[in-house]
């Protein structure tokens, strides 16, 4: 009941998915709740194609519940490893809860259906090539389109739950130290090839099981953004902006990697700049954190220029889609030029707060060429004053004048930087 809440809200009302439960389960109730939502979401295309077959007629916008729970009773009967006449009854039990009993004979008829048709050697219908791959149409294509070599794996990955990364504090612990710590609680991991902080678990854990997290020796970021630290090139005592820093990972490895450098922490959201405060609290760093549009220097910005910005721009997420299977069904074609145009008026602002002879970090979590090279090219055109530097690294393809990290061997998310450079000469 719960899980089919949380997917309605996603499915019936475009919210972004929150795993947070404001319900008192146990680990296990929890652990399931998880895997039915993420489980459901990552799925969604598939199960909804075969839902649309099965149903007479359509569910109203009201009953976005029960049609979420359809989709959970699908994703249960296919994936997970219930017997099926459990897993039916847990469904249609579950329309008590939604306060929908009338929903019973309905969820039972549609799951039997699915179990008996399936069975029947014509089966279902078979869905477009698209939601076989549990993927949007446009998505889907436009994968294809900018990758053709690698879009399978692309698409694999943003199906697949994602590897847990664990950036280590080299102040407070090597790698093969915590590695041992790792070993000595039971949990398998492998030495990260691409970047000298991370350590990948071979499947995932809850944060609480693992060694010294509370104390902040260890924190959990995806490899891909935990190289964001490395190539903003920063020295002792540097002015530093994060101009758009929640939830705050790559704020703490930026004082983990030099303590000394003065941090600026800037972000939209209010709320979303307390987890800000929250991780730098827990990993014992100070930053000046400001709610903000940090496009509007004249809002926050005192006048003092930085030796170095990090824009971490917000994006479509399409590089993360295997944490975030939500995005697959939140986001519309559409929404790719609205966020670059964001990402060139982030951009083109941030500039001028950047000291003659400074660096800007430019990255997104994105594999869309519209908000990564494209925004740096005509970025590049618009400022005399702006070079971008070459990144030489093991990891990732060159593109345009960056650096596209894509999602492969389940390892890394999709990622994009650029590092750019202002001319001394004012
Ligand atoms: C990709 S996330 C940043 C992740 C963060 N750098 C980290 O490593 O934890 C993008 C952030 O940009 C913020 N944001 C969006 N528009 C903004 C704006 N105009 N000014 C400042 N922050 C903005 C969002 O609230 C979001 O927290």
């Amino acid at each position: 009941m719960l899980a089919a809440r949380a997917v309605a809200k996603v499915i019936g009302q475009g919210g972004a998915f929150s795993s947070t439960i404001n319900h008192p389960l146990s680990d296990q109730d929890r652990s399931f709740y998880r895997k039915l939502c993420f489980g459901t979401l990552r799925h969604y295309f598939q199960l909804d194609a075969q839902l649309q077959t099965l149903l007479k007629k359509t569910l109203s916008k009201k009953d976005a519940d029960i049609h979420a729970l359809l989709l959970i009773g699908l994703y249960q009967l296919q994936y997970l490893r219930t017997p099926d006449h459990a897993a039916i009854s847990a469904t249609v039990d579950a329309t008590k809860g939604l306060k929908k009993p009338w929903a019973k004979g309905l969820v039972n008829a549609v799951l039997r259906n699915f179990l008996r048709l399936q069975d029947s050697i014509d089966g279902l219908p078979k869905p477009t090539e698209a939601a076989q791959a549990n993927h949007p149409q446009w998505l889907y294509l436009t994968l294809q389109k900018h990758w053709p070599a690698a879009w399978t794996d692309i698409v694999n990955y943003n199906n697949a739950a994602p590897a847990m990364a664990l950036r280590v504090n080299l102040n407070r612990s090597s790698r093969a130290a915590y590695q041992a710590q790792l070993i000595a609680a039971g949990i398998d991991s492998e030495i990260d090839d691409y970047c000298d902080t991370a350590i990948r678990l071979r499947s995932a854990v809850n944060i609480s099981a693992l060694p010294n997290f509370a104390e902040g020796t260890v924190s959990v970021q995806d490899v891909g953004a935990q190289l964001a630290a490395s190539l903003l090139n920063i020295d002792t005592n540097m002015q530093i902006l994060d101009a758009c820093a929640a939830p705050g990972g790559k704020a703490v490895n930026l004082l983990e990697k030099e303590e000394s450098i003065h941090l600026t922490a800037v972000d939209s959201s209010s709320k979303r700049l307390l987890n800000v405060e929250e991780n730098l609290q827990r990993c014992g760093y100070r930053a000046r954190c400001i709610a903000a549009d940090a496009a509007q220097l004249d809002d926050w910005w005192d006048g003092v220029l930085f030796d170095r910005i990090l824009l971490d721009a917000p994006c479509s997420g399409t590089g993360i889609i295997s944490h975030h299977p939500d995005i697959k069904i939140l986001r519309r074609e559409t929404d790719i030029a609205s966020f670059a145009q964001q990402q060139k008026r982030l951009l083109n602002a941030l500039w001028a707060a950047l000291k003659p002879g400074g660096e800007l970090l430019y990255c997104t979590c994105s594999v869309m060429p519209e908000e990564n090279n494209h925004v740096i090219d005509a970025f590049l055109h618009a400022m005399p004053d702006a070079k971008a530097l070459k990144i030489d690294a093991v990891w990732g393809q060159q593109q345009g004048y960056g650096r596209q990290l894509l999602p492969n061997q389940g390892k890394y998310g999709g990622f994009f930087y650029t590092r750019l450079s202002k001319s001394a000469m004012v």
